[in-house]
């Protein structure tokens, strides 16, 4: 049979609890660069088009196949992907017996990896598939000389050179520790030596286990061909076993996305303090400052700035916007040549059109900003719709939660929202309408027209000095007030108030009016209103 053309199965060792990572989560779960573990190898594995692969599940077997079937419906891979149950972990040779009746009658070569090896490429698989037919083997693996070997199963080397096997770091003799030649655990067997070997292994080691690692030396004790290939780049077949593994993975990984995109016409101000994680896209000519966290399915256009100390995840940003320093987004929008921050947070549902300025302290959520309009200052724009060229003013806050559910607000074109209102929703201001400053908006604003609702300024005059001379009277003290003003008389003046431009005051009064509910809005004609 012509050994390059036969079939390739690939099974994929994710059944274990991962018990050095100290976790709930199974291990194959966790990420770098925001990627779980397993994922990166299932994708090595696809870029090799087999016929079918089998991951292997057990501890959190739901969730681990979860996981992989979103990926692969959002890669929108046609390769089979088998999920056989290894119920009890006992060993990674085990594992591979959990799989062998997804291959029952395949002939061809399997290729056997470990969720826990990340970094993998398929370049490196396809070498060591190519190297196994080649030498026509029963079984292949790669090899790599690790500087610290500490961890990894050693190869032990007859006095010719040719492999003897495999030993678990625990089954080494004394003398055998110094063996700086580690099996990173890639194999590719032929489907005909490996599911009858797999039969024979023994749990007879210091783990109690079913080493898969045992079939190596069978091979060998069977006469059979046994092939190696070092590996090139020794980095790319770490396995991770401890969180420090990760964050050393993390590191590399991060090294590497930051440089592939300064090739591709990015700055990095701090490139030591940029998190990348592998889904994200930058566009060229757009600068990052330090501290910047670009995550999941992040797009940044071109020519974009982000000053620093930002985190953004699944945000979309078009070209030319400026993110200044301290900006938090997660699930949004954002259209060509906006400004955002100092200080901002975008929540999930937040698009923002182009030429829109969000401010300091301002938080969106499910908010439609039109073109050009801008929320400069200290603002909550909840479950709202905001048209064009539009003006929230300081302080305006959507009052969208009433207690039992959320309500809409909805914002026209050309729109003046002074300074701290609040529009409790469900409301509407129409195209070209004025709020006042200070306005609690509960009815609808129809276009052209001014709402308002504000309690009358009254200014008191000579309030403060009557107010020491009590406090002062009280205490026995003379007062810090000064004789010319004591003896003026006690006036109470009604200044109108501004907005309505009507000269009404209300009657003079000494005490001050305590007020318990905001006048309603008042409402005025577009054509009638004064400003
Ligand atoms: C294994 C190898 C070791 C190699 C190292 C490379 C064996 C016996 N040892 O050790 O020679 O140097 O990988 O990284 O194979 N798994 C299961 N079911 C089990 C046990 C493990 O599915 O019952 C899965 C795990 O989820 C993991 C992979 O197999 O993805 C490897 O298991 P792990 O416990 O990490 O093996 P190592 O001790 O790293
Ligand atoms: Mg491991």
């Amino acid at each position: 049979m012509d050994r390059a053309a036969s079939p390739l199965g690939v099974i994929i060792l994710a059944a274990g609890r991962g018990t050095r990572m100290r976790s709930e989560r199974a291990k194959v779960l966790h990420t770098v660069a925001g990627k779980p573990f397993v994922l990166s190898v299932l994708d090595a594995a696809l870029a090799l088009h087999p016929e079918r692969i089998a991951v292997v599940v057990g501890h959190e077997a739901e969730k681990v196949k979860g996981v992989c079937a979103v990926h692969l419906a959002g890669c929108g891979a046609e390769t089979p992907v088998f999920y056989p149950v290894q119920r009890e972990q006992h060993g990674t040779g085990d594992a591979v017996r959990a799989a062998a009746p997804v291959f029952e009658g395949f002939v061809g070569d399997l290729l056997v990896l470990y969720g826990d090896v990340p970094a993998l490429t398929p370049a490196t698989l396809a070498d060591l598939v190519a190297h196994h037919r080649r030498a026509a083997a029963a079984v292949s693996l790669l090899t790599a000389t690790f500087e610290d070997p500490s961890g990894y199963g050693r190869i032990r080397r007859r006095a010719d050179g040719g492999i003897a096997g495999v030993v678990e770091e625990r089954d080494l003799a004394p003398a055998e520790r110094g063996i700086a030649e580690v099996n990173p655990g890639i194999y590719c067997a032929s489907a005909h030596f490996l599911l009858p070997a797999l039969a024979r292994l023994r749990a007879d080691n210091a783990q109690r286990e079913y080493y898969l690692t045992d079939v190596v030396g069978m091979a060998v004790a069977d006469g059979l061909p046994v092939a190696t290939l070092p590996v090139a780049n020794v980095r790319e077949v770490a396995g991770i076993n401890s969180r420090k593994e990760m964050a050393s993975m993390e590191e590399l990984a991060r090294r590497v996305l930051v440089e592939h995109w300064m090739q591709a016409g990015v700055t990095f101000r701090d490139p030591t303090t940029a998190y990348l994680e592998d889904g994200v896209t930058i566009g060229a000519d757009s600068e990052i400052g330090p501290n910047v966290q670009l995550l999941g399915r992040t797009t940044i256009g071109r020519g974009c700035r982000i000053d620093g100390t930002a985190f953004l995840r699944d945000a979309t940003i078009g070209d030319r916007v400026h993110l200044r320093l301290g900006v938090a987004m997660t699930d949004c929008r954002v259209g060509d040549d906006v400004v955002i921050g100092p200080f901002a947070h975008l929540r999930p549902g937040s698009e923002l059109a182009a030429g829109v300025r969000v401010g300091n302290f301002v938080e969106t959520k499910n908010a439609r900003l039109g073109a050009g309009t801008k929320a400069n200052h200290l603002t909550y724009l909840g479950d709202v719709e905001v048209g064009d060229h539009a003006n929230i003013g300081a302080g305006t806050i959507t009052c969208n939660y009433d207690g039992f559910a959320k309500h809409r607000t909805v914002i026209g074109n050309r729109v003046q929202i002074g300074s701290d209102t609040q529009l409790v929703a469900p409301v509407t201001v129409a195209d070209d309408a004025y709020v006042a400053a200070g306005t609690t908006v509960t009815r609808d604003v129809p276009a052209g027209h001014l709402a308002l609702s504000r309690v009358p300024q009254r200014t008191v005059a000579g309030w403060v000095e009557r107010r020491r001379a009590k406090a002062s009277a009280k205490s026995g003290q003379a007062g810090p007030v000064r004789p010319t003003e004591t003896a003026a008389p006690a006036k109470v003046a009604a200044v109108p108030p501004r907005a309505s431009g009507r000269a009404k005051a209300p009657p003079a009064k000494r005490k001050t009016v305590r007020l318990t509910a905001r006048p309603p809005a008042r409402v005025k004609g577009g054509r009638r209103g004064k400003r």
